[in-house]
């Protein structure tokens, strides 16, 4: 863990953006937040990040988004002139490493699951493309199919602390949509309940989250969502066999990438 992950990144208020001007020549600010994406920078009231080839998916939900007049996500400005995405800066605060005592209070879950019931309602009109339809498209060789049933949206499926924006204690917005794919409501809201429950194995909680009570809190998160009957019977087996396809998924990405 560096000294840059430890602290907690309080984002003062910037001005707001000039629509589709930005200047290149301003100062970069590294904003150190996940432990994936290198070289994301602050730059004024923008953020730069580097684009791969899940970008166009993730440009064409934020514009969509915007579009459909949802606010609890930047909005995508363009490529700047390194070819790195240029995103609004959303002003709040997010979580760091080791996340802060605030993660485990009960007000902060209900606003998340708020939230990300806001963004799933906002991206469902958003047709699914064809090529991301199919789960066990580029799955690795051995993973179990998927047991979710056909995709209702493109989730965003990684609603950690780290993406989430927070304004006077109410989660305000969503960031880091790198993951977005084609979901269900239970694989989403499954999501939802692994990082912020957490529903995972004791050993693997940040701290703050060792002594909570993660099936009192999986209770607030869903009933906050409002999901349905129907999808409830389905959380446990959908979390259970998304966690077997992401060991084969993790075990392929080591050996093909290196690390852990
Ligand atoms: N649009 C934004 N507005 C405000 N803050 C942002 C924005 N984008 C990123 N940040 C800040 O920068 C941090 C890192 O950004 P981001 O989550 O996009 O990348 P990352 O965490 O490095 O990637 P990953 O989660 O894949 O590891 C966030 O945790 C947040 O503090
Ligand atoms: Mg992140």
């Amino acid at each position: 863990m560096t000294a840059s992950h430890s602290r907690r990144h309080v984002q003062p208020a910037a001005p707001a953006a000039a629509e589709g001007l930005w200047s290149d020549d301003e100062v970069e600010v590294p904003l150190p937040g996940g432990d994936v994406t290198d070289g994301v920078v602050r730059v004024g009231d923008t953020v730069r990040r580097p684009i791969g080839p899940h970008s166009r998916l993730v440009h064409d939900v934020l514009t969509h988004l915007d579009q459909v007049g949802f606010a609890g996500s930047p909005r995508f400005l363009g490529l700047d002139a390194k070819g790195r995405e240029v995103l609004t800066f959303v002003a709040g605060e997010v979580a760091g490493r080791p996340w802060p005592a605030w993660v485990a209070d009960e007000r902060r879950i209900v606003s998340v699951a708020r939230l990300v019931r806001s963004y799933d309602d906002a991206v469902v009109t958003l047709p699914i493309p064809e090529s991301g339809a199919d789960p066990q498209f580029a799955a690795p060789a051995g993973t179990p199919p998927s047991v979710a049933g056909r995709a209702e949206l493109l989730g965003h499926m990684d609603v950690t602390p780290e993406n989430v924006v927070f304004r006077d204690a109410e989660a305000v917005a969503l960031i880091d949509f790198d993951l977005v794919r084609p979901a269900t409501r239970a694989e989403e809201v499954g999501n939802v309940l692994q990082w912020w429950a957490p529903l995972m194995p004791i050993e693997d909680r940040e701290p703050v989250l060792r002594d909570v009570d993660p099936i009192a809190r999986a209770m607030v998160i869903v009933d906050a969502y409002g999901l349905s009957d129907a999808d409830r019977d389905l959380l446990v087996p959908v979390m259970r066999n998304a966690a077997d396809r992401t060991w084969y998924l993790m075990k392929q990405r080591a050996e093909d990438l290196g690390g852990g």
